[in-house]
């Protein structure tokens, strides 16, 4: 794989992290959920409304050749992985993988046991590659009913 680089995002990088989400979510997750699911999981990432989700998460991009092709989130106490996304052109290289890991790390060195994340029905058969093991399945009228899932650490 060229150089990748996983950095924390800049509050700026909202404005080209949003639509990278948006461009993932209606190439993929189209797939799994209703029309109107998917303009709501669009709608939360909105540029401005994924700023301020950006003030209680931390998170990060990863960058190639100077420009942002997948981000994935991690918040506390809950130890919770979220919105990881890739650039659909992209898709299936590694990255996913790669950010997973990072998270992983990140959350092994603050002293976490466990990770946790809600995987997109879409997701699910990634996560379960990645040896996540299924809690249950977590029904949602109004944002896209979800798989949590876990893993332990170390
Ligand atoms: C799901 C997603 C994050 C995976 O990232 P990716 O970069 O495409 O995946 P990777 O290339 O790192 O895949 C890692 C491994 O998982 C496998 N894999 C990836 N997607 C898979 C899928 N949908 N089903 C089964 N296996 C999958 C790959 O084949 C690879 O296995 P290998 O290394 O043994 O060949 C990405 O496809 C994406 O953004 N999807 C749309 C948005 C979404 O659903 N995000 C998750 C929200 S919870």
């Amino acid at each position: 794989m060229r150089d990748l680089q996983i950095r924390k995002a800049e509050p700026a990088e909202a404005a080209i992290i949003g639509p990278l989400v948006q461009r993932a979510i209606r190439a993929r997750n189209a797939a799994d959920y209703e029309p109107a699911i998917i303009e709501m999981m669009c709608a939360n990432f909105e540029p401005a409304k994924f700023l301020e989700r950006m003030a209680e998460r931390d998170v990060f991009a990863a960058v190639q050749d100077g420009t942002i092709i997948g981000t994935v989130s991690f918040s506390l106490p809950r130890a919770k992985l979220y919105s990881l996304f890739i650039e659909p052109s992209v898709q299936r290289g590694g990255i996913g993988r790669r950010l997973v890991h990072y998270i992983e790390q990140h959350a092994a060195r603050l002293g976490c046991a466990e990770l946790q994340l809600s995987a997109a029905i879409t997701a699910k058969p990634f996560y379960d590659h990645l040896g996540y093991a299924t809690i249950r399945f977590e029904e949602r009228v109004n944002d896209g009913s979800t798989w949590l899932m876990s893993k332990r650490l170390g």
